[in-house]
């Protein structure tokens, strides 16, 4: 399939009759196009039909080869993919009218990972890194007819190994528990395809995003910018358009075409005369000022709407006007600003009034950033863009009042349709580049792909409203700092690697190519004060900076109390099991489904995740060893125990907004890849455990937030998340008897707190109250100005020593009846 642009701007100026019409033509080759791809192994026992964009993994189970991957035991007995070499080779016609363009480009947008490529016999090039667009000059290689395009992979596993050879960078391998593979750190991969804590190894191979032919004359615009900037009543918007050419200089003119509100548009032009680089490349821009009267605020989930704008620019020719190149994109305006200044401005001179804040402010206002950590939503890259998964996914963290996400660095740069969804939702994105848990080679070669990649991804995805920071590694910082890795001995080598990589290389693109937004070098970092420190802090957990990484399997996780002060806390979480009903899809075996299986034990990466599960169920909940019912009971309860540490970790940090001015709360970790137990709230499959749904209620906008104190006390918070006061309201404390639904009694406090503020209401003395485990509080809001705001409640003592509860004999009634 092939389509052209430029025919409609030429009937409007009604020169059709003087001009060719083709201005550019993309032929498609995916597998929609009209190219039959096929793939086949090293020894060429294997032949089948290939998918593009598509995977090796995905095109075995297509034909029958493989097993649903996902299944029992897959991940290992289908790894001998991994260790082969695979080639993808499509077959395609050209007409003559293709080869008339001045300029022929193979454009590949994804390829995993390491490959040579040949068209019609020729090498036209080679690849190694995942996240990199390569563009091929390949005019000279096609013809008119039949083209044959092979692409061959090197087998990731080798390649890897091979590279570690050469330059040696920590860890040698993950866990064995893993069931992993070696030295991902070697490859700009997805890191977690060679294995995870949560996830299995599939060490994918494929071209796994579009690939086409370009076809043009004179140049076309590959990416637009848009630096948006308030001034007064005015917005400055910069726009960058990001050529490419095959002449020297690119003459003639830009226009950009912004919709504003009431279906209005505005305008603007401006002359282009650049020299090219040797590789083709230029960029023309664009400085103009709007009114704020035409456009309306883009504001987060949860705090205003998300209106978006349509932007076309064009790149023109100068005497023919021909509309030669266009990019339609949408943008939001909004101001996001990462602030760090001297926290005693606003904690004054106390122990939390140390250092610095961390906390988002947009559109002026502070904003507590509830959320989680987003993982791929799926193993295999080539399936990770589907639609309905990452719009049920994105729908859930909107249902559950997210306002932002945190893609992290050990998965990949999202689908444009991702971030789409994101502007439209209202989530913001916390973005890593992809690098995680690991040390990284610093070798000229990993250095020039990396940048290659960074500046790609940066220019992808810097025009939407929902990217609201850039992160430079996930836990790269305290890992070196905490020697994860039997680093130690050579902490000096390392650091200068770490900085050669994140600080020398990574951080002067970004900063270039979006000065408007922050990067910091690592998460969890004491951000500028891990900078001041050289980057690699002495405490990169310190609770008076930056943000942190919080997990204690140890402790009791529903007891606030344990939890050590952050100014964000962006990762924070414990286990749960999925489902009975999505094990099943993973095994038929009933021998399966207990703790002690093969098969669940294959499942838990974690080392020790069961006892920790275990334990943390046993500090709160019966669950007799010999119950004949104990896997099903375990994995409920195991999700009661995750839900009721969340909600007590996550109320405890939205609580600490008022005395450690704690501006975030993204747990760990919104989705899972597979059948097993995870740190997910979603579970495989899209079904929600108890956490999400109680995501719903501890991260609601109005919230009566009781803390049982070391003391025994309940200190009363009200958290408003709103942008205007709660005056006058009450807050109702019920005391209930297990034994009853009546409450055997009723207090009332007088409530009032400001906009975005949380502030403690009252201490309610309960230390010395009698029978404690008869008893429970429940804590509501009645307030004129909140529609809703969810009840809460108090346990005084462990649920497992209540007295007095019932069987409740809940039956649910016949689901046929009709409700009128
Ligand atoms: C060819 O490769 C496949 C898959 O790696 C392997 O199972 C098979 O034994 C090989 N056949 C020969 C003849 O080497
Ligand atoms: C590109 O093609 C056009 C028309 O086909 C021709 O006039 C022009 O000279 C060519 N430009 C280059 C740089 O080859
Ligand atoms: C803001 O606008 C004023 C008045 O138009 C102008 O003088 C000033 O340079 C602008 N500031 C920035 C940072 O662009
Ligand atoms: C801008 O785009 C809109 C919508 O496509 C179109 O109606 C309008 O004519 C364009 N304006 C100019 C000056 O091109
Ligand atoms: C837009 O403004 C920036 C400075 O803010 C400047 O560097 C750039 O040259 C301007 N672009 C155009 C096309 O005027
Ligand atoms: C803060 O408190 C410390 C210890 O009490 C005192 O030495 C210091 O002067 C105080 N600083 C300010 C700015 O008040
Ligand atoms: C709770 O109810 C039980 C049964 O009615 C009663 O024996 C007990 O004293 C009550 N406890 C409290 C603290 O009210």
């Amino acid at each position: 399939m092939s389509y052209v642009f430029c025919v409609l701007f030429l009937l409007f100026n009604g020169l059709l009759n003087n001009y060719s019409v083709h201005c550019i033509e993309i032929v498609d080759l995916t597998s929609n196009g009209n190219v039959i791809w096929s793939l086949g192994n090293k020894n060429k026992s294997i032949s089948v039909a290939g998918s593009v964009p598509g995977g090796v993994y995905t095109d075995l189970e297509k034909a029958g080869i493989i097993d649903n991957v996902l299944f029992g035991f897959n991940d290992v007995l289908t790894r001998w993919i991994a260790y082969d070499y695979w080639t993808y080779t499509g077959r395609f016609l050209l007409s003559q009218d293709s080869l008339n363009y001045n300029v022929t480009k193979l454009v590949l947008e994804g390829v995993d990972t390491v490959a040579f490529l040949e068209l019609n016999g020729s090498p036209i090039g080679t690849t190694e890194n995942m996240f990199v667009r390569y563009v091929f000059d390949v005019k000279q290689y096609i013809k008119v007819g039949e083209n044959e395009l092979t692409i061959n992979f090197l087998s990731p596993v080798e390649a890897a190994k091979v590279r570690s050879d050469k330059y040696f960078t920590a860890p040698n391998c993950v866990p064995d528990v893993y069931n992993g593979e070696c030295h991902a750190n070697q490859l700009r991969k997805m890191q977690a395809s060679f294995s995870w804590d949560w996830g299995p190894a599939f060490p994918s191979v494929g071209i796994w995003k579009p690939l086409t032919i370009e076809l043009y004359n004179e140049a076309i615009i590959r990416s637009v910018t848009t630096h948006i900037d308030k001034n007064g009543s005015l917005w400055d918007l910069k726009i960058v358009a990001y050529l490419e050419t095959r002449s020297t200089r690119i003459k003639g003119y830009l226009t950009a075409n912004l919709s504003v509100n009431a279906k209005q548009y505005v305008t603007i032009r401006n002359d282009v005369n650049v020299l090219a680089r040797d590789d083709g490349t230029a960029e023309a821009g664009l400085n103009f000022t709007i009114s704020e009267n035409v456009v309306s605020l883009w504001w987060p989930n949860g705090f205003g709407d998300q209106p978006l704008y349509d932007l076309k620019v064009s790149l023109h020719n100068q005497d023919s006007d021909e509309e030669l190149s266009v990019k339609h994109i949408k943008i939001g305006f909004r101001t996001v600003e990462l602030v760090e200044e001297d926290a005693s401005n606003i904690l004054g001179n106390t122990t939390a009034g140390n250092g610095l804040t961390f906390y988002f402010k947009v559109n002026d206002y502070p904003l507590f950033m509830k959320g989680s950590n987003w993982i791929p939503a799926n193993i295999l890259p080539e399936l990770g863009s589907d639609k309905n998964t990452i719009d049920d996914l994105l729908l859930a963290a909107r249902d559950a009042h997210m306002a932002m996400l945190r893609v992290w660095g050990g998965g990949i740069y999202e689908s444009d349709y991702f971030y789409q969804k994101c502007d439209e939702l209202g989530i913001l994105i916390w973005q890593d580049f992809l690098f995680a848990c690991s040390m990284y080679p610093a070798d000229a070669e990993f250095l020039n792909t990396v940048k290659q990649e960074i500046e790609q991804n940066v220019i992808r995805l810097q025009h939407h409203a929902s990217i609201a920071v850039w992160a430079g590694n996930n836990e790269n910082e305290v890992a070196l700092r905490g020697d994860w890795y039997g680093t130690k001995q050579q902490f000096d080598r390392y650091k200068e690697d770490y900085i050669k990589l994140y600080v020398h290389t990574i951080k002067p693109i970004v900063e270039t190519l979006d000065p408007g937004r922050r990067y910091l070098v690592s998460s969890p970092s004491n951000g500028r004060k891990s900078e001041e420190d050289g980057y690699i802090a002495e405490n990169p957990y310190d609770s008076n900076y930056g943000d942190t990484h919080y997990y204690n399997y140890f402790a009791d996780n529903w007891d606030a109390n344990i939890y050590p002060g952050t100014r964000f806390a962006s990762e924070y979480g414990f286990q749960s099991f999925p489902s009975a009903k999505t094990l099943q899809t993973a095994s038929n075996d009933q021998n399966d489904f207990h703790l002690d299986s093969k098969f669940i034990r294959h499942r838990q990466h974690s080392p020790g995740g069961n006892t920790y599960i275990k334990e943390q169920i046993a500090r709160h909940l019966h669950l007799d060893d010999n119950d004949p019912k104990y896997f099903e009971k375990f994995i409920f309860y195991s999700q009661i125990s995750q839900a009721m540490s969340m909600k007590s970790e996550t109320e405890y940090y939205r609580q600490s907004q008022s005395d450690w001015y704690t501006m975030g709360a993204l747990y760990w970790q919104l989705n899972d890849v597979w059948q097993a137990p995870s740190w997910s709230g979603i579970e495989y499959g899209g079904k929600w455990k108890m956490l999400h749904y109680f995501a719903m209620n501890f991260f609601s906008p109005v919230l009566v937030s009781p803390r049982l104190t070391l003391a025994g006390d309940i200190n009363v918070y009200l958290i408003n998340d709103r942008l205007v006061p709660i005056e006058d309201a009450k807050i109702v404390m019920d005391v209930f008897n297990w034994t009853s639904l009546e409450p055997i009694e009723t207090n009332s406090y007088p409530a009032s707190v400001a906009a975005l503020t949380t502030k403690k209401q009252t201490t309610v003395e309960i230390w010395d109250r009698e029978n404690k485990e008869e008893i429970f509080m429940r804590f509501s809001l009645k307030s004129d100005g909140v529609n809703s705001s969810p009840r809460n409640y108090v346990f005084p003592v462990s649920l497992k020593m209540a007295k007095g509860l019932r069987k409740p004999h809940i039956r649910p009634k016949n689901q046929l009846t009709q409700e009128n």
